[in-house]
């Protein structure tokens, strides 16, 4: 069963049927001002910082679902008869409404028809001005005269998210609302003793407000809700001002329509104050060319940005995730990290280092100036040991020094991600000037990025436990394992050795041949160690806990074989041999599912307290024996490392959002973006059941995955590899990449039906002898055909 479909041409995913089984959202705004909003119009806005500059309200984990948000009510003069465009909150039956919600790139569109009234109601956020704008748009379609009221309403959140969940003695006395008569402005503000000082407005910009409430408690009144607000039953606001309380902003306005008439309203939710801002974007956003002007500018935003890849392969839902989702879905885990959700509930704010380190891979070949940025914030949240911050807010990181982590609080991964993005960064680009750029260490000192990227190794290198392989410290990539005390992880070991392998390459490339012999050293006795330690007969153990015990191993009671030690013994490189390919024969045997494969098996039952808080959770959901997407993302790469196009392909299709539109009863969540985790066949009821939408690495591994292993177009320092690992069936496909500001148009054909293997490249109609085209060779556009055979 659907909800919805995909409309490929206009970029947007359509919900049809607005009973979705979860709140199915969109992220608008880009830079300091963001709001989320599901397909019933609820969500909440934020000004710079989720958790300190929330402006409105949303109720998390509630019932109903999905509330408060931005909701556009429209009232019938003559019947009474009440609705909102977007399908909640009054829910009119849907026999007799018609209800459409299109999230676009930058923007949401709902629309409705009711009793011969069409209507509808887009929101967007500028790209570059710190407001969303609600544009409205009614139709009478009826044969005779229609005059309405057209309320709207949005809750306002009390600045410091977690005090508004928490703290009402005292945060519900901060709020004082007020109205700008000459301009018909509300305005509001709150008095925090925070470096924030919030005003924010709300208006409209082309007619006149006929009545307002700002005291949420009376346009809603008591015993009432969002479906049902006295103000609306009254037919007018109470003209409220709510100096302490609930602050809302809800204003009335009067239309009348002729038969076939359409009336245009915008309103305007923005920061700044009635009096000033409010005043300068009334007047700004009357004219419908300003409001278009703006709407243009969002969608050249996202046109710029996801234009730089375009494939087109036999699979279209594979084109569809990788032109449009999946890259909207990577630039919005870029820019927001983890920070806001309808899951991640405010308490996190900032950057968390290892999510943010993979976050740059998937929009590194769109905004690779933006990820240079990103690189040297993160660069300075390494502390001088080598370590990095597990969590840091770059917006205060300057204030001072005061959240360097605990030593137990270092995590055994998240500095090592550095060495996957920075060479990411400088093969996509060629800037290797980065590598000499000094940045400052979070604690004390600063050094080279390169030097940093040897403190990074070092610290893991001084890190290493009884066997040799790195100790877990306060965790690994998987943050439920108990690693502490001595326990050794085979998943960072793993990590080391492609963090190892990455330096290396990049060290003998710019000649420092002293690193390069350095470091093979470590890498050699990283690989005795990890032969010696990890393998167990058919895969690879996932670590030791601190008793010395085995975890993964077919010695163990529970959780016998863990997916990520068997995909990384791959991707490494370590083992890219027999034992490779046979410990992804055992995920294979006994990790995959239809929906991907799951974490670990068999799940936890009991908890184990030495093992952790993996055991906690029921089996077949999160870290327990759920099919993690991230973690499944680098299965498709060991599967196109092997060379197994078939497998790779597989993996990809079993866990890709647009495969489940038709089983979104079973999946439950957004079928156009990635989710963290799908529920695994071992929970007795939901296997296949999606959660944690948007917010996760899946997103930028899913991308580079895909792009780089399946269609096999890899940056290298030198210029661009092209290595396809594909199903055999495959005739071909064709690529379109923006690689170092020239244009490439790739031709892959494949003749001969193999999965991998390069038989002949021919660039601008010469052929060269390695499927590695160096830069020197491109012109500002060129024409690569590359045919696969033996
Ligand atoms: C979540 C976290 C990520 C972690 C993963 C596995 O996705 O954001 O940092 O690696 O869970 O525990």
């Amino acid at each position: 069963m659907n909800f919805g479909y995909f409309d490929e041409q206009k970029r947007e995913y359509v919900i049809t049927n607005p009973k979705t089984p979860t709140s199915w959202v969109n992220y608008l705004g880009t830079s300091d001002y963001c709001l989320i909003i599901s397909n019933n119009a609820s969500g909440y806005s934020f000004y710079k910082s989720p958790k300190l500059g929330r402006v409105t309200r949303f109720r998390f984990n509630s019932i109903p679902m999905d509330r408060p948000g931005r909701y556009v009510y429209l009232k019938d003069e003559k019947t009474n008869d009440f609705w909102s465009i977007s399908w909640q909150p009054v829910g009119k039956p849907l026999d007799k409404f018609l209800s459409i919600c299109r999230h676009g790139l930058g923007y949401t569109i709902f629309e409705s028809k009711y009793n011969s009234i069409i209507s509808s109601l887009k929101i967007f956020v500028p790209v570059d001005k710190p407001l969303e704008i609600w544009e409205v748009k009614i139709k009478n379609d009826s044969n005779e005269k229609k005059e309405f009221s057209v309320f709207t309403y949005t809750e306002f959140c009390l600045w410091n998210s977690m005090l508004d969940m928490m703290d009402f003695q005292y945060i519900l006395y901060t709020c004082r609302m007020g109205y700008n008569k000459e301009d018909e402005i509300i305005d509001y503000s709150i008095k925090l003793w925070s470096p924030y000082e919030p005003k924010a407005f709300f208006t409209c910009a082309n007619k006149k407000i006929e009545s307002f409430d700002t005291d949420r408690d009376v346009f809603i009144g008591p015993y009432n809700s969002e479906s049902n607000p006295e103000a609306i039953k009254n037919g007018k606001c109470f003209g409220s001002i709510a100096i302490g309380g609930n602050p809302c902003a809800a204003t009335q306005v009067k239309i009348e329509l002729q038969p076939g008439q359409e009336e245009y309203l915008v309103f305007l939710l923005g920061i700044g104050n009635a009096y000033k801002e409010g005043r300068e974007y009334k007047k700004i956003f009357a004219s419908i060319d300003s409001v278009e002007k703006e709407f243009k500018k969002v969608q050249e935003y996202w046109k710029e940005r996801l234009n730089k890849f375009e494939c087109n392969t036999q699979d279209e839902k594979m084109n569809l995730m990788l032109n449009i989702w999946n890259q909207y879905q990577c630039h919005t885990t870029f820019n927001w990290s983890r920070s806001a959700s309808f899951i991640e509930a405010g308490g996190r704010d900032g950057l968390g280092f290892r999510d943010s380190s993979q976050d740059i891979l998937g929009v590194v070949h769109s905004i690779p100036q933006e990820v240079r940025r990103r690189l040297i914030e993160l660069l300075k949240a390494q502390l001088s040991e080598g370590y990095a911050m597990h969590h840091f807010q770059p917006l205060t990181m300057s204030q001072g020094k005061h959240n360097i982590p605990p030593r137990e609080r270092i995590y055994s991964d998240d500095h090592l991600w550095l060495l996957i993005a920075v060479p990411a960064y400088i093969k996509e680009t060629g800037d290797f000037s980065i590598l000499d750029e000094i940045v400052e260490y979070a604690d004390s000192g600063s050094a080279s990025v390169y030097d940093h990227l040897k403190q990074a190794l070092e610290f893991s290198w001084n890190n290493r436990g009884k066997h040799g392989l790195l100790l877990g410290l306060a965790a690994d990539w998987n943050d439920c394992i108990n690693l502490k005390d001595g326990g050794e992880s085979t998943w960072s070991t793993q990590l080391y050795y492609k963090a190892l392998s990455e330096f290396i390459d990049l060290a003998e490339y710019i000649g420092k041949t002293d690193d390069v012999e350095k470091y093979k050293k470590y890498r050699d006795e990283i690989k005795r160690a990890l032969e010696e330690f990890t393998w167990d007969g058919e895969w690879f153990v996932r670590g030791y806990l601190a008793s010395g015990k085995k975890l993964g191993s077919k010695e163990s009671e529970q959780s016998k074989i863990f997916l990520n030690s068997q995909s990384w013994a791959v991707f490494s490189g370590a083992f890219l041999d027999e034992k490779g390919k046979t410990a992804m024969d055992s995920v294979k045997k006994y990790l995959a599912t239809e929906h991907g494969c799951v974490k670990n098996w068999p799940a936890y039952v009991d908890y184990i307290i030495e093992v952790g808080a993996i055991t906690s959770f029921p089996p077949g959901l999160k870290e327990n024996a759920a099919i993690f997407c991230h973690a499944n993302t680098w299965v498709i790469i060991a599967e196109a490392l092997l060379g197994r196009g078939e497998y790779a392909f597989e993996y990809y299709m079993s866990f890709l959002p647009a495969n489940k539109n038709e089983i979104a009863e079973i999946y439950t969540a957004e079928p156009y973006v990635y989710s963290q985790f799908i529920t695994g066949k071992e929970h007795p009821y939901y296997f296949g059941r999606a959660r944690n939408p948007w917010l996760t690495g899946t997103a930028t591994w899913a991308f580079t995955a895909a792009t780089q292993y399946i269609l096999g177009i890899r940056p290298h320092y030198n210029g661009i590899i092209i290595d396809p690992c594909i199903p055999s069936s495959w005739d071909g496909f064709e690529v379109k990449r923006i690689f170092r500001g020239k244009k490439l148009l790739i031709k892959v054909l494949n003749p001969e039906h193999v999965s991998k293997g390069v038989k002949k490249v021919i660039i601008n109609g010469k052929e060269i002898k390695s499927n590695l085209i160096s830069e020197a060779l491109l012109d500002e556009e060129n024409v690569i055909e590359v045919i696969m055979g033996l």
